[in-house]
C-alpha cells in the first residue's frame, strides 16, 4: 500500500528519495511524487504511474536540496491521477506532506475549512490534513496570547487533534527549512538514524541502505528531526524517550540476487528459510518444541479450551491449516476468522480464550483491529509475524517470529510456508503437553525437519511445472480442490493464480464441488487436485473422476511413487511422501510455481500485480 520516505541530512535528497521509493514499489502503488525544500521554496513533482515516469519528469538533482519527502500512492480517496498524487501542499504554500492511511472525518473537516475560505484542489483526504495544518499555522492559537515555541510543531499537533482515522505522515514547512516532522497513528513509521542524516519511512527497506539504527514510532507519537538531533513527543506534546533498535535485515536480503523476480527468489528460498524458522526450536530427541516467545503463556495455551486464529489473505489460509492441526493434534477447539469480519462481529470470548493473529507484515489494518477488539474482551493475543518490531509484534501479548527475512513479492510464498511451519510446531507441542506420547511427537518432529529438503526436491521440477502452466495458461477459469489439511492449500493455490496471472480461480473443499461449482466444468477446464496419499485419498480420487467425466482437465499434485494416480491425471506433479499433517508445506510449492510461470507466460509484472498491495494498512 502507500509508501513514505523522507530525508534530512547532508546529501542531495532527491536521489535518496527516488531510491527509497523504488524500495517501496513492492507495496503496490499507482502514482508517486516527491517534494524538496530549498531556501524557503518547495519544489514538488508528482505523477500518475511508475517511479520511472516520475524520474523522467524530474529536474537533475540539486546538491543544495538536502531535505525532502516522497510517496508512492495506492488510491483510496480520489482517482489515481497527478493532482491526487502526494505530496500535497497546503493553501498557503508553506506546508508539504505525504500521508499513508485514511482520514475518516475528512468530509467534515473539508466542509469546515471551506467555510473558512480554504480552497482545495484534489479529491483526497490527505489534502485536508495539509490544509488543516496550514490553517492553524497561519492563524496561530486563538485561545492563547503566547506564541508557541515551535509554531510548525504546534500546528501539526493542533491539526492532529481534529483528525480521526489513521496516518503515517512526513511533513515539511518552508519557514523551517531544517526541520522534518513525522507522525504516526495506525500506519507504520520508522526513523532511520545515520551520521547526521535521517531517513523517515513507512518500511525499513527504504532505510537499510543508509543505516541499521532505527526507531519505531508508536501510535499518537510524532518525531521532530533537525540536522543533528531529533526528539519524540506524543501528539499531546509530552516528550517520549525511545531507544534506537537495529533493523533486522540487510540490503542483500532485499536484492534480486540474479533471479528474474522476487516471487521466484522467495519461492526458491523456502527450504533455507524454513530451516531457519525451525532452527533451535525443534528438539527431535526430546520430542519437544521450544517457542521462546510463548514461554510466559505456555500453561495458558496448554489449558485453553478455545483457540481462535485470525489473519487476512494468505495468512488466513495459514490460519486455516492451524485450525485443522490444533484441533486434530492438540484436540483443542479451534476456529479461524477473517480479521476483517472478526473485528466487527462482537464475538463471544470466554475467559482463557487465546487468539493467534497471523501476519507477514505485522501491519495489516484489519488484523490489528481484530487484535485490539480481542484484547478488549479479555483474550490473550499471540502473534505469528514476520516483520520484527512491526505493529502486530508490538501489540500482541507474546509471539513467534517467522524468520524468513523480508518478503518483497506481493504474492506471499515463503511467509506462508513458515506460517504453516510455526502453527505446525505449536500444534505438535500442545499435543505433546496434553496427550501425545513423546515418541510420537519425536517422530513427527523428525519428519518436520525433513520438509526443507523435500521442498528442494520439488523446486527441481520447476521446468516440468512450467510446462503444465504453458499447456493451460490460455484458460480463463480454473478450480483448485483439496480435502482436509489440503483444502487451505487449494484456496492458496487459487489465490496465487488470480493475484498475479489474473486468471479466475476458485479453491474449494473437493467434495463441495458437487454442490454447485461442478456446473462450471466444461471441456478442457483446468481443475487442480491435491490428491496426495492421505486419509482422504480415495475420496479425492472419486472427485477426480467426477471432473474427468465432464471433460475437465485434471492437474494432480500427488505423492511420488503413486502409480494408480497416473491413470486419472492429464498432468501429474509429484511431491515427496510425508505424514498427512505436514503435507501443506509441500503441496503448496508446485502451486506457487505454477502461478508464477503462468503469470510470466501471460506477460504480467509478477512482483507488482495490478491493484494489489503487499501490506494493506487501510481498512
Ligand atoms: C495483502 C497481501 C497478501 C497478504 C495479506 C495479509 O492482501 O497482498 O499477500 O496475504 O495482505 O498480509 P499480512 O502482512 O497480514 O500477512
Amino acid at each position: 500500500m502507500c509508501g513514505i520516505v523522507a530525508y534530512l541530512g547532508r546529501k542531495a535528497a532527491q536521489p535518496i528519495l527516488i531510491e527509497g521509493l523504488k524500495r517501496l514499489e513492492y507495496r503496490g502503488y499507482d502514482s508517486a511524487g516527491i517534494a524538496l525544500l530549498e531556501g524557503g521554496r518547495l519544489a514538488v513533482c508528482k505523477t500518475k504511474g511508475r517511479i520511472s515516469e516520475l524520474e523522467s519528469i524530474l529536474n537533475p538533482p540539486n546538491e543544495a536540496q538536502t531535505i525532502g519527502i516522497g510517496h508512492t500512492r495506492w488510491a483510496t480517496h480520489g482517482a489515481p491521477n497527478d493532482v491526487n498524487a502526494h505530496p500535497h501542499v497546503d493553501y498557503t504554500g508553506k506546508i508539504a506532506l505525504v500521508h499513508n492511511g485514511i482520514i475518516e472525518n475528512y468530509a467534515t473537516l473539508k466542509t469546515w475549512l471551506s467555510e473558512q475560505g480554504v480552497p482545495f484542489v484534489s479529491d483526497t483526504d490527505t489534502e485536508v490534513v495539509a490544509n488543516l495544518i496550514g490553517y492553524f499555522y497561519e492563524n496561530g492559537d486563538k485561545r492563547s496570547d503566547k506564541e508557541p515555541e515551535n509554531r510548525f510543531e504546534w500546528a501539526v499537533q493542533r491539526a492532529l487533534h481534529e483528525v480521526y482515522g489513521t496516518y503515517g505522515l512526513a511533513i515539511m514547512c518552508t519557514d523551517y527549512p531544517e526541520m522534518l516532522i513525522g507522525a504516526k497513528k495506525g500506519s507504520p513509521l520508522i526513523l532511520g538514524v545515520g551520521q547526521n542524516e535521517y531517513v523517515l519511512a513507512s518500511d525499513a527497506s527504504a532505510i537499510v541502505q543508509h543505516t541499521e539504527q532505527a526507531m519505531y514510532l508508536s501510535d499518537n507519537e510524532m518525531v521532530t528531526v533537525y540536522p543533528k538531533s531529533f526528539h519524540t513527543k506524543t501528539t499531546d506534546n509530552v516528550l517520549v524517550s525511545r531507544e534506537l533498535g537495529e533493523i533486522e535485515f540487510s540490503l542483500d536480503q532485499i536484492e534480486l540476487d540474479g533471479f528474474q523476480h522476487y516471487m521466484l527468489k522467495e519461492i526458491c528460498e523456502q527450504p533455507a528459510r524454513l530451516e531457519k524458522c525451525f532452527s533451535g526450536r525443534v528438539d527431535v530427541r526430546g520430542g519437544r518444541v521450544v517457542l521462546g516467545g510463548l514461554a510466559t503463556y505456555s500453561r495458558q495455551l496448554t489449558q485453553t479450551k478455545r483457540i481462535i486464529l485470525t489473519g487476512c489473505g494468505t495468512a488466513w489460509h495459514a490460519a486455516l491449516v492451524g485450525e485443522f492441526l490444533v484441533e486434530q493434534l492438540a484436540r483443542i477447539n479451534a476456529e479461524t476468522e477473517y480479521a476483517s469480519e472478526f473485528r466487527y462481529r462482537n464475538p463471544v470470548i470466554e475467559e482463557g480464550t487465546v487468539v493467534i493473529a497471523i501476519s507477514q507484515s505485522g501491519e495489516t489494518a484489519d488484523t490489528l483491529a481484530a487484535i485490539e477488539m480481542a484484547k478488549e474482551r479479555g483474550a490473550t493475543v499471540l502473534g505469528v509475524v514476520n516483520v520484527v518490531g512491526s505493529s502486530i509484534a508490538r501489540n500482541t501479548d507474546a509471539g513467534v517470529y517467522l524468520r524468513v527475512g523480508p518478503e518483497i513479492g506481493v504474492a506471499s510464498t515463503k511467509a506462508f510456508t513458515a506460517q504453516v511451519g510455526v502453527v505446525t510446531m505449536l500444534a505438535i507441542e500442545l499435543a505433546r503437553r496434553r496427550h501425545l506420547g513423546s515418541d510420537q511427537a519425536s517422530a513427527m518432529l523428525k519428519e518436520l525437519l525433513l520438509i526443507p529438503e523435500k521442498i528442494r526436491h520439488i523446486l527441481s521440477q520447476s521446468d516440468e511445472i512450467k510446462k503444465v502452466a504453458e499447456a493451460n495458461v490460455d484458460r480463463e477459469n480454473w478450480l483448485f480442490l483439496g480435502r482436509g489439511v489440503n483444502y487451505p492449500v487449494a484456496l492458496e493455490g487459487a489465490l496465487k493464480l488470480k493475484e498475479i496471472s489474473y486468471i479466475h480461480a476458485e479453491g474449494l473443499p473437493a467434495a463441495e464441488m458437487k454442490h454447485g461449482p461442478i456446473a462450471l466444468i466444461t471441456k478442457g477446464m483446468p481443475v487442480v487436485f491435491i490428491a496426495t496419499q492421505c486419509s482422504q485419498y480415495e475420496k479425492v480420487l472419486g472427485n477426480v473422476e467426477e471432473v474427468r467425466a465432464r471433460g475437465g482437465k485434471t492437474i494432480i499434485v500427488a505423492t511420488e511413487g503413486d502409480e494408480e494416480i497416473k491413470k486419472h491425471a492429464d498432468h501429474l506433479i509429484t511431491v515427496p511422501q510425508t505424514i498427512d499433517h505436514l503435507q501443506p508445506m509441500l503441496t503448496v510449492v508446485p502451486l506457487q510455481l505454477m502461478a508464477y510461470h503462468a503469470a510470466v507466460l501471460r506477460g504480467h509484472d509478477v512482483d507488482k500485480p495490478r491493484n494489489l498491495a503487499k501490506s494493506v494498512t487501510v481498512e
